[in-house]
C-alpha cells in the first residue's frame, strides 16, 4: 500500500519536514502544481525523482496569476485524488500553504520579469499573468530551496521565464523542462482540458496537428510567414478564436523570420468556447 507523503501547510511546517528530508546529504528536486494533477504531471513527478534524492511537489492554486476575469474560482480541485497520485510515485513532500501562509495580511513584494516574459505571446493577452507566477515561483523556490526544479514544455514561455529569473538571481537551483504528454490524439495534456465538452474535445487536436504539419514544412525549407499563415487558418477553420500562431526563437522567444535565425519553436494560444488552450512544438 503507498504511504502518504508528508503534507506541509505553513512555512514553518514546511521548514521542519525539508530539514528532515535533507539529511544524510539528499538532493531535493521541487515539482510546482496548482494541482488537478494528470498524467502529464506525474511524468514530472517522475523526471524529479531520477533527478534527485527526494521529490517535493507544491499544489497552490495562486491567485496573483488569475486576471478577475479568470477562471480561479472554477479552477478544478481535486485533493484527494492528487494525493493519491502522488503518494503512488512516492513523493516525499506535498507543499500546499493558505492563501494567508503565502501572501500574508501586509505582502508588499512582487517580481516583475522582463526578457522572455515580454515576448508579445501570453503576456500579451495574459499581461498579469508572469508577474504573479514569477512572484509565486521566487517564493516557492525560496521556501523550498530544491536543487533541481521541473517544469512542463507545454507552458512554454513559462519555462523560459522561470528559466530566466532563477538565472538572474543567482538562485543555484537548476531548472529543468520536461515533454508535453499528448492524449492519443496529440492534444497536450493540461488541467484545464476537462473544461471542453465532448465536440470541443473533438476538435482540440487541430492545434497540435497544425503546428506539426507547419513546423515539417518549415523543416523542409518552405518560408516561415505563408507556412504560418496557412497553420493559423487551418485552427479557425476547426472554431478556434486564435490568440496568436507563431513561429519564434526557441531560447530568445524573438521574432524569426528564416529557419537559420532559429533553434526554433511554433507556439500557439486559441479559445474554443470558453477554453483557452496553450501548445508548443519545437521545429
Ligand atoms: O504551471 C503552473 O501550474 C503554475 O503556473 C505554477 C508554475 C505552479 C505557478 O503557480
Amino acid at each position: 500500500m503507498p504511504r502518504s507523503p508528508l503534507i506541509a501547510r505553513t512555512v514553518p511546517a514546511l521548514r521542519r519536514s525539508l530539514d528532515a528530508l535533507r539529511k544524510r546529504k539528499a538532493t531535493v528536486a521541487l515539482v510546482p502544481t496548482m494541482g488537478a494533477l494528470h498524467d502529464g504531471h506525474m511524468s514530472l513527478v517522475r523526471l524529479a525523482r531520477r533527478r534527485a534524492s527526494r521529490v517535493v511537489v507544491s499544489i497552490f492554486v495562486n491567485p496573483t496569476q488569475f486576471a478577475p476575469t479568470e477562471d480561479f474560482g472554477a479552477y478544478p480541485r481535486t485533493w484527494n485524488a492528487d494525493i493519491a497520485k502522488l503518494a503512488a510515485e512516492d513523493v516525499d513532500l506535498v507543499w500546499h500553504p493558505t492563501v494567508e501562509a503565502m501572501y500574508p495580511d501586509g505582502f508588499a513584494t512582487r517580481i516583475v520579469p522582463e526578457g522572455p516574459a515580454l515576448a508579445g505571446l501570453e503576456d500579451r493577452f495574459r499581461p498579469h499573468f508572469f508577474g504573479g507566477v514569477a512572484t509565486v515561483v521566487g517564493k516557492l523556490f525560496t521556501q523550498c530551496r530544491p536543487d533541481v526544479a521541473i517544469f512542463g514544455e507545454k507552458d512554454f514561455q513559462q519555462l523560459r521565464v522561470v528559466t530566466q529569473m532563477a538565472g538572474d538571481l543567482d538562485l543555484g537551483i537548476k531548472v529543468v523542462g520536461s515533454r508535453t504528454v499528448r492524449e492519443r490524439d496529440g492534444l497536450a495534456m493540461s488541467s484545464r482540458n476537462v473544461y471542453l465538452s465532448a465536440e470541443e474535445r473533438q476538435r482540440a487536436a487541430t492545434l497540435y496537428r497544425a503546428m506539426k504539419e507547419s513546423a515539417g514544412r518549415i523543416r523542409a525549407g518552405e518560408a516561415i510567414g505563408p507556412v504560418m499563415a496557412d497553420g493559423a487558418r487551418m485552427i479557425e477553420k476547426a472554431g478556434f478564436a486564435l490568440d496568436y500562431f507563431e513561429a519564434r526563437h526557441a531560447e530568445t522567444l524573438a521574432p524569426v523570420t528564416s529557419r537559420k535565425d532559429g533553434p526554433l519553436r511554433i507556439l500557439v494560444a486559441a479559445r474554443l468556447g470558453t477554453t483557452r488552450l496553450i501548445d508548443n512544438i519545437a521545429v
